[in-house]
């Protein structure tokens, strides 16, 4: 059996939060690896909806062992208004469900108003952040200035830290004539906030490594999408983390092999929320109908997302980046109705045909889409739980996708329910 690591193959909210939610049935333990409270991930379990941003989607379904790794950075407040609201939905959350890396770093107050000063003042070259302080976060990580969850443990021991990241942050905010944070004013802050995140705090790296040795199945769930990876996205219209497959070993405290099977998440057309390039991005009433019919609102900012053709180059290319086995094709009921599909197999630049996305910035904002266009469906496809329950056009879609990303499909979601899947392939079965 394999243990599985779930990105996203898109920009974000391709709806990891629900595959993995469905794969957690069949895992022990779901670990979260990269990002922090800028995901936005969606379940809904009849009719009931939760909305997680740093808990890792395992934790609505009860009996598993829930992981926040190292390479997440950790809002303590955030946390504890997540804990607090899931709490109030009945979704059971303590010590033995859940458990908190404790070299993970910090997102501290002052993060998420560095991030808002920065972008206010970008103007026209802002990146759309989500406002949480997750770039300023990383920055003071690989700065190694940054407060971790272990810290909070050795509270008459935070001065000399906080002073150490202070000078670096008070000089910053001078310069964007914001008031200077005082330190033992954060301090106090902190000591205040640690007890909600201590009980949790673990060695998680040893936890896994227990789990693995006792047959456990363990489920990484990415956060973002692959063309928001720090290194492999449109740079700098990105996340400061690596969202791709890799990241899990890294981001977990586990080896490479402890990935058995990747799965990517696509959705059956395109959405991305904030600035950077979208060849396939339709700014007419079909990007209109889509963001309509597929509720494309973003879950942790409220923004709407910017919608467009399936974008078979840029999903082939985000694959080979990852190194995926199969993908879970989401959303398809979205595309129920629509008289022609149009699915993005390639770029033209200057007259010269593109088979991938090249790295400039100048280049990225000016391919042409080259398009195929394909009959749609006047069935329905929502709910279906079998592909005998698809129209033909409908599978003909999904096996024209799977040819030109050059990947095989292993599950299509037809609806935001728990249960709305079409299984092909377990990922668990490797
Ligand atoms: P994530 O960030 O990748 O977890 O995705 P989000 O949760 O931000 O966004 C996906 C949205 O689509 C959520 O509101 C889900 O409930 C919803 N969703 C997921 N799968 C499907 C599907 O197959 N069909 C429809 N109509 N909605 C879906
Ligand atoms: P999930 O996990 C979609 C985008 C932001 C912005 C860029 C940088 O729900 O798929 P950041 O706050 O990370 O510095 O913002 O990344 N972004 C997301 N877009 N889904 C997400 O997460 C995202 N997390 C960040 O909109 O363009
Ligand atoms: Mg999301």
């Amino acid at each position: 059996m394999a243990n599985v690591a779930v990105v996203g193959a898109q920009w974000g909210d391709e709806g990891k939060g629900k595959i993995v939610d469905w794969l957690s049935a069949r895992a022990d333990v779901v670990v979260r690896f990269q990002g922090g409270h800028n995901a936005g991930h969606t379940l809904v379990v009849d009719g009931k909806v939760y909305k997680l941003s740093l808990l890792p989607s395992g934790i609505v379904r009860g009996g598993k062992v829930s992981v926040i790794g190292n390479g997440v950075v950790i809002d303590p407040f955030a946390f504890k208004d997540e804990v607090e609201r899931l709490r109030g939905q009945g979704v059971r959350i303590d010590p033995v469900s859940l458990a908190i890396a404790e070299n993970a770093c910090l997102i501290l107050p002052f993060h998420g108003e560095l991030d808002r000063l920065r972008e206010g003042a970008a103007g026209a070259g802002k990146i759309g952040t989500t406002g949480r302080g997750i770039g300023p976060a990383y920055e003071d990580k690989v700065g190694r200035r940054a407060i971790r969850v272990a810290d909070l443990r050795s509270p008459d021991a935070l001065g000399p830290k906080l002073d150490r990241l202070l000078t670096h942050h008070n000089a910053l905010r001078a310069g964007f004539g914001a008031k200077a944070i005082d330190a033992d004013a954060l301090a106090e802050e902190l000591r205040g906030i640690a007890g909600a995140l201590l009980p949790y705090a673990q060695p998680v790296w040893r936890l896994l490594d227990e789990a693995r040795k006792a047959g456990k199945r363990i489920l990484y769930e990415g956060a973002q999408g692959v063309l928001l990876d720090v290194d492999h996205g449109t740079y700098p219209f990105v996340t400061s983390s690596n969202t791709v497959a890799g990241q899990a070993a890294a981001g977990a405290g586990v080896g490479p092999s402890s990935v058995g099977y990747t799965l990517a998440i696509c959705k059956a057309y395109t959405t991305r929320v904030g600035s950077g390039p979208f060849p396939t991005e339709l700014e007419d009433e079909t990007g209109q109908r889509l963001g309509e019919r597929g509720h494309e609102f973003g879950t942790v900012t409220g923004r709407k997302r910017r919608c467009g053709w399936f974008d078979a180059a840029l999903v082939r290319q985000s694959l080979k980046i990852s190194g995926v086995d199969g993908i879970a094709l989401t959303k398809l009921d979205v595309l129920d109705g629509f008289d022609t599909l149009k699915v993005c197999t390639g770029y033209e630049l200057d007259g010269e045909p593109l088979d991938h996305l090249p790295s400039g910035e100048e280049i990225q904002a000016r391919v042409q889409p080259v398009y195929e266009e394909m009959p749609g469906w006047s069935g329905s496809t929502a709910g279906a739980r079998s592909w005998a329950d698809l129209p033909a056009e409908a599978v003909k879609y999904v096996r024209r996708i799977e040819e030109l990303i050059d990947c095989p499909v292993a599950l299509v979601s037809t609806s935001p329910e728990r249960e709305d899947v079409i299984l092909m392939r377990d990922p668990f079965a490797g």
